[in-house]
């Protein structure tokens, strides 16, 4: 028996490169292995943008694209659409007795985005609302409706599943043994950098490379990207390790064109120019293959509808299990 994954994404922008190396590629690696549901997380996007719900509902179709064109396999995965899953909504509501305020006020995952989220919750988070403040508990109810096993994550989402632990084992301890406690799939890649430097590829940083981005988007991008500032003429020797451009040559070219890169930089035997033209190059033949994949969803909508309908009714039959057991447990079950 394979066990169950389960992990989500909130619909709010397309998927970057950093999205690719920190998470998405390992997820891809691991889909056979287990019994995948992969959660579009509507709701709990709607938590930050519940003044833009048209974002949302685009993005839905737009996150699913790109995680459909990076390689997971729809017969492998089932996608499935968080608003569409009642029995999340309903989990939520009976976990949210099992958690203090003050407990989700010092989780350190929400307290981070808070204090990013200045202009819709207030300079210290006045305004917060409670719909955001226990989205915790909600993902908590994303994790065990399906008995999720295994949570992929990264080093931010830790304390996240922390607290859906605490939600478990409290639940269990009053209400009889009825939930999993899911252990953790610490993601192994670091972090990816952005092209100028900075420690992460973020939207609002304006520093990625989409799977979107058009030819010319991603020549400008690569052309403005940081590399050694020391030099300055097309032989002046360099450092390949403090350049943006080196960095992304080691994720996207082969092992033969890096170590070129590298000695020929650290000899003055290459400029800077070029070796970003390479870059772009390179950059193009890798993203070749999941553009081409994307562009087929682009073109037919409706193969999309299907996977995510029937990725939906799947998640809803196993959501179903868990809620009858849950509302056994609680003697809710009239
Ligand atoms: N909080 C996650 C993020 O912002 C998305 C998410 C929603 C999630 N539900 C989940 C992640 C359940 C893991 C498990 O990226
Ligand atoms: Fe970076 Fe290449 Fe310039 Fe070296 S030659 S500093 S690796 S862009």
């Amino acid at each position: 028996m394979k066990k169950t994954i389960l992990t989500g994404l909130r619909p709010t922008g397309n998927l970057h490169l950093g999205h690719y190396f920190g998470a998405g590629k390992t997820w891809c690696n691991i889909q056979d292995d287990y019994d995948f549901y992969l959660e579009i997380a509507d709701v709990q996007a709607l938590t930050d943008n519940f003044n833009n719900p048209e974002k949302v509902r685009q993005n839905v179709y737009e996150i699913t694209k790109d995680l459909l064109a990076i390689g997971l396999d729809p017969n492998k995965v089932n996608f499935f659409i968080q608003s569409q899953i009642s029995e999340i909504a309903e989990l939520t509501v009976f976990y949210s007795n099992l958690v203090t305020v003050s407990r989700l006020q010092r989780n350190p995952t929400v307290k981070t985005e808070i204090a990013q989220k200045k202009e819709l919750f207030g300079n210290n988070g006045e305004s917060i609302t409670y719909g955001f403040l226990g989205y915790p508990v909600s993902q908590a109810a994303d994790i065990t409706c399906f008995s999720g096993e295994v949570v992929p994550v990264g080093e931010d989402q830790l304390p996240l599943l922390e607290q859906c632990r605490e939600i478990v084992r409290k639940f269990n301890s009053i209400y009889g043994e009825t939930l999993i406690e899911p252990e953790q799939l610490l993601s192994t890649t670091p972090r990816i950098k952005g092209l100028d430097g900075n420690d992460k590829m973020g939207k609002s940083l304006g520093n990625a490379i989409y799977f979107v981005d058009d030819e010319k988007t991603i020549n400008n991008k690569i052309m403005g990207a940081i590399t050694d500032p020391s030099k300055l003429k097309k032989d002046d020797p360099a450092n390949p390790d403090i350049c943006m451009v080196y960095y992304y040559h080691k994720l996207v070219n082969n092992e033969e064109n890096i170590s070129k890169v590298c000695s020929e930089c650290k000899k003055g035997e290459r400029g800077c120019v070029q070796c970003k033209k390479e870059l772009i190059d390179a950059m193009n033949e890798f993203l070749k293959p999941i553009k081409e994949k994307r562009k087929y969803y682009d073109e037919h909508p409706e193969v999309v509808d299907k996977i995510l309908e029937e990725g939906t009714n799947k998640a809803k039959e196993k959501a179903k299990e868990t809620i009858n057991n849950v509302k056994k447990a609680m003697k809710i079950n009239y």
